[in-house]
């Protein structure tokens, strides 16, 4: 079977796709029965340099050459973000051309709009590559674990940011050196505010979490923290208590209430998230039959990017009958789920304080009164004016949490909040 596909967009991802169904071409057609020929492919300018050069005749700089051609059946998608890129997608799977994407923004954003259109077209959406890039998450929660209700998912989905945490936790590098690093070693884009303020993270985790946990998770529902104001002080002091910090993002399911969630996290050094290093990805989830389970690989590149786009291509240029999303998927939550946005977590606490008698009995006031109960309290230095105070809690209420630190804050002796750093130590393996 001959399959006649179109790209949008010919950049580095693009080039990687080329790339594998060139070098890996026997071994698909020997595994699957399958080629495919790259009959256009969508560019803006024309005349730009390529890193990979294409046959002659294939660049077009009209969609409507993709569009208008019947000899492509599935058309794979690089653009990125919302716009145009949605409005491609949607004209091509409403006319029956099944659509492979690595573009989490625009599956996170506008999912609703591109599942009507396919269904209508008869058309498929594969995303596999919109999360954790060449680790196969997707397929893995959707035809793999079907059998299980998944009550929880914690991935780090995100390598810039985990480059960066990584660097400053074994190196000491304070957050501005590590993201220069990062963006040196080009792993960290020269706008970086995507990755390290968590909107990569979040568009991410919504596709997930409603993947796992049967109902759509709108993006605007997933609370985002980035990583811009972790220290190396901080990290250290968390690793003095036997924690690692990754930006974590997690979705838990209790019953019909759901919650989601982006932003730093320390977890036991012990816990198997703590041990994916640098720009590497994983995600850690539970189901109520095959118990824990991580997934863990290569999250972005365009080689492991291209892995999961060309076995889409394969899976959408085979398909009988593509497979839509049986829960609701529309723009706002479903009326059967609730999102929780006081979850219940633990917490660690870093104060600058003035070294005084009373300081600790007024801040352990404030967090009596608020129902949070200390689990460990550490005071660093001594002999100077101002000393860190850590806490750590026993498991309370976010909007507990968050109304004693406003409240402690406002105390005559309290220099500065260090941070406030959500902890989980719930579900080590
Ligand atoms: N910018 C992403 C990351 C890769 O740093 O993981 C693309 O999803």
């Amino acid at each position: 079977m001959n399959i006649g596909i179109g790209f949008l967009g010919f950049g580095h991802i693009g080039s990687g796709v080329w790339g594998v169904l060139n070098a890996n071409a026997d071994t698909i057609a020997h595994k699957e029965g399958t080629t495919f020929t790259l009959r256009r492919a969508l560019v803006r300018d024309l005349r730009k340099p390529r890193a990979a050069a294409l046959p002659d005749g294939v660049l077009t700089d009209r969609f409507e050459d993709i569009l208008g051609d019947p000899g492509i059946s599935v058309v794979a998608e690089f653009m990125g973000g919302v716009d145009p890129a949605c409005g491609y997608i949607e004209a091509l799977l409403r006319a029956g051309k099944s659509v492979v994407t690595a573009n989490k923004e625009v599956i996170a954003q506008r999912w609703h709009r591109l599942e009507t259109a396919a269904r209508e077209g008869g058309a498929g959406l594969y995303y596999e590559a919109s999360v954790g890039g060449g680790i196969p998450v997707i397929r893995t929660i959707t035809d793999s674990l079907q059998a299980n209700d998944i009550d929880s998912v914690m991935g780090i989905i995100n390598g810039t940011t985990n480059h960066i945490l990584t660097r400053m936790s074994e190196q000491g590098r304070s957050y501005d050196a590590a993201l220069r690093e990062a963006q040196e070693d080009g792993l960290a884009e020269p706008d970086p505010r995507n990755d390290v303020e968590g909107f990569d993270a979040a568009y991410k985790l919504s596709i997930l979490s409603s993947l796992a946990f049967h109902a759509r998770v709108p993006v605007d529902r997933v609370y985002r923290e980035g990583i811009t104001r972790m220290t190396p002080e901080v990290i250290r002091y968390g690793q003095e208590l036997g924690y690692a910090v990754k930006l974590l993002a997690i979705g838990k399911k209790r019953g019909t209430s759901i919650e989601a969630r982006v932003h730093p996290t320390f977890i036991p050094e012990n816990h198997p998230l703590a041990s994916v290093r640098g720009a590497y990805n994983a995600v850690f989830l539970h189901g109520n039959a095959v118990g824990n389970l991580m997934l863990y690989g290569r999250g972005a590149g365009d080689l492991p990017t291209a892995s999961a786009i060309v076995s889409d291509c394969i899976v959408a240029a085979k398909a009988k009958d593509h497979r839509y999303n049986s829960f609701r998927n529309e723009a706002r939550p479903a009326p059967e789920v609730a999102f929780d946005g006081n979850w219940q977590t633990k917490y660690f606490l870093n104060l600058e304080v003035i070294d005084r008698p009373g300081v600790l009995a007024a801040i352990a006031g404030i967090l009596a009164r608020r129902q949070v109960s200390v689990a460990s309290l550490i005071q660093k230095g001594y002999g100077t004016a101002t000393v860190p105070l850590i806490f750590v809690t026993h498991q309370t209420y976010e909007q507990s949490m968050l109304q004693a630190v406003r409240e402690i804050e406002s105390l005559p002796d309290i220099i500065e909040i260090k941070a406030l750093i959500r902890v989980e130590d719930e579900d080590s393996a």
